[in-house]
């Protein structure tokens, strides 16, 4: 079903999708000592995302008669200087994953590999919101501009994201 650079390919996207929930897991820790628990908590719901992504990419690979390969992952960036360095590396690092889920599918549309493209679709247009949701988090925290009131508010705005399980069936 595929080839061996396709397989690879897959399996380094999976690895890198569990390697994004570690980086926002890191990120939220960054949060709980300064007590902004909105942003922790946006951060924590993010992770938990991330680790469904990475759940799509394992069960695609496991059904279409591949075999996931959990890779090395790095350690996420510790230290971080203010909310807006946290967002705009969030921001930079949704972007890398737009241009290599972009990569994925040109690869896989060059190895008229229909299956795994139609597969990747479903990424191409979730990084479209990834990219708009922490876009809108890094402007507003450049409004803000260290202004106490208003990273209070925003951390009220950022308490109220809930994750959304994926509903029966949906991973595949
Ligand atoms: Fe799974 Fe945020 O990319």
């Amino acid at each position: 079903m595929f080839s061996e650079k396709l397989l690879q390919a897959l399996n380094e996207q999976m690895t890198f999708e569990i390697y994004s929930a570690y980086i926002y897991k890191a990120m939220a820790a960054y949060f709980g000592p300064l007590n902004l628990k909105g942003f922790a908590n946006w951060l924590d719901t993010q992770t938990l995302e991330e680790l469904t992504h990475g759940e799509r990419f394992y069960r695609f690979i496991n059904n279409s008669g591949g075999r996931a390969h959990f890779l090395a992952i790095d350690e996420p960036k510790f230290d971080y200087s203010s909310a807006l360095e946290v967002f705009e590396t969030a921001l930079g690092h949704e972007q890398l994953v737009t241009r290599r889920i972009n990569k994925l599918s040109d690869m896989a549309l060059a190895e008229s590999n229909h299956a795994t493209r139609i597969f990747l679709d479903w990424f191409v247009t979730e990084q479209i919101e990834e990219e708009a949701s922490v876009s809108d988090i890094v402007s507003k925290l450049k409004i803000i501009d260290s202004d106490a009131s208003g990273t209070l508010l925003l951390d009220q705005e950022l308490s109220q994201r809930v994750f959304a399980p994926p509903a029966p069936g949906e991973l595949g």
